[in-house]
């Protein structure tokens, strides 16, 4: 999804979404709408760039028309006790399967820097870098 695409959708689904708290009797309008901004900020700081959180646009093939989206996030997160046995390589393994069930041709992911552990993981399982964040601490 492009910074665009993203605009357009929130300018969609921000009112949708508080109407529907509307409906359910939870809010009155305005109140609705402000509670409804406040969610997706915090949802998504940083728009579609937001770490974790992969965001579509669904276009048909012949004439690549956007005619809806597609959120979705990943977090993954083994118990202490149940890492390096193989685990977090055979859910990623799965997840991929989903993904391809579902008509990705692709997955994407954000990991920290500093995450030695997935990062390997990642890698293993063919994961390649596509773009990097750089940081130097200047004091
Ligand atoms: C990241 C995480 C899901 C990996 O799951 P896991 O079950 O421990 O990983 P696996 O046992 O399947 O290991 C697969 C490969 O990852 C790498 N790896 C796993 N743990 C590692 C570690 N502590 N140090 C270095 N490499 C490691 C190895 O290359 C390993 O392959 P190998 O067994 O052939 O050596 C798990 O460590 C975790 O829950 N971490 C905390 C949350 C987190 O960091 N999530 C990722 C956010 S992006």
């Amino acid at each position: 999804m492009t910074t665009t695409e993203f605009k357009r959708y929130l300018r969609l689904a921000v009112p949708e979404y508080a109407r529907g708290h509307v409906r359910a009797g939870d809010f009155d309008p305005k109140k609705a709408l402000a509670k409804a901004k406040a969610e997706y900020a915090e949802l998504l700081p940083k728009g579609v760039a937001t770490p974790g959180h992969y965001l579509y646009t669904i276009a048909l093939a012949e004439n690549d028309k956007a005619i809806g989206m597609l959120w979705f996030d990943f977090r993954f997160r083994l118990d202490k006790a149940q890492r390096g046995k193989g685990l977090g390589r055979e859910a990623l393994g799965m997840l991929e399967q989903q993904a391809k069930i579902l008509g990705a041709v692709s997955v994407g992911l954000h990991v920290f820097g500093d995450n030695a552990a997935a990062r390997a993981l990642y890698e293993k399982c063919g994961f390649r870098y596509s773009s990097m964040h750089m940081t130097k601490d200047l004091y």
